[in-house]
């Protein structure tokens, strides 16, 4: 039987239960779908507790519009994590766990200025510190994170090691649709025709021969492409459509070559 917490006083008793146990670890902003789903199920496989947190985060939204029309589908997520075996699901409010307001923060360093980095200011320091805060009150063994958002695995997986976070950081593939759509909560957001139409950008970024033609087959399919960009062996984007962002990589090893 999943408990839900909402306070962190609370969750920290709870916590202090748990000592000794192995606890795996995924932190959501809820409107959980398939992706979420296979974090938690390689969770449950490797560990004793499973926690989830579902908060959506407000120092990683630099526009308050995108803040607001974030999908928050709390009664169907916290009944697919029942359905999955999730034991713990702690669900904060931001005065919970920003008591202070956005007094401290943590910031990356300038090399982070890219991709994420430099098309949503403010992201990547929203994602660290709301991270480090949710390891800190967990304290998992392991915590599990979706490779679709690569920059941010990579930021986080530094600030772990950074900080000597006693937590390993398991990287998990990206889930798809038939499609090639990466599962993403802000699918939810389109339109039924975007919907089909943004499989575009994983086949653009797949098919493509280099960075700029997989920019110039998205600029033909209609979306209006933020980067397109290749690091750490992969292929790299993010791009709008009917005006809801969505990223996308892939390995370059997989790219089929035209
Ligand atoms: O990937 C997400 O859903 C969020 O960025 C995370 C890691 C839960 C932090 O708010």
């Amino acid at each position: 039987m999943t408990q839900v917490w909402h306070t962190v006083a609370d969750w920290l008793d709870r916590r202090r239960a748990l000592t000794g146990r192995s606890i795996g670890f995924v932190p959501t902003m809820g409107a959980l779908h398939r992706g979420h789903a296979s974090l938690v199920q390689r969770c449950r496989g490797e560990s004793e507790i499973v926690v989830v947190t579902i908060f959506v985060n407000p120092s990683q939204f630099n526009d308050p519009k995108d803040l607001e029309r974030y999908p928050r589908t709390l009664e169907n997520d916290l009944a697919l994590l029942e359905s999955l075996g999730a034991d713990e699901v702690i669900v904060p409010t931001a005065p919970e766990l920003y008591p202070n307001g956005y007094g401290f923060r943590v910031e990356p360093d300038s090399r982070t200025q890219v991709m994420e980095g430099a098309y949503r200011p403010g992201f990547l320091p929203g994602v660290m510190t709301v991270v480090l805060k949710l390891l800190s009150i967990v304290r998992p063994d392991r915590a599990y994170f979706g490779e679709k958002d690569y920059q941010q695995l990579k930021v986080v997986t530094d600030m772990v090691q950074e900080f000597f976070i006693p937590t390993k950081i398991i990287p998990c593939p990206t889930v798809r649709e038939e499609s090639g759509l990466a599962a993403s909560s802000r699918n939810m957001l389109l339109s039924p025709e975007a919907k089909e139409n943004a499989a575009w950008l994983f086949r653009a970024l797949t098919m493509a021969a280099n960075p700029a033609e997989t920019r110039a087959i998205l600029d033909a399919q209609g979306f209006v492409v933020e980067y397109v960009e290749e690091r750490w062996g992969r292929r790299l984007a993010a791009a709008y459509l009917e005006g809801v962002r969505l990223i996308d990589n892939v390995p370059v090893m997989e790219i089929k070559r035209l």
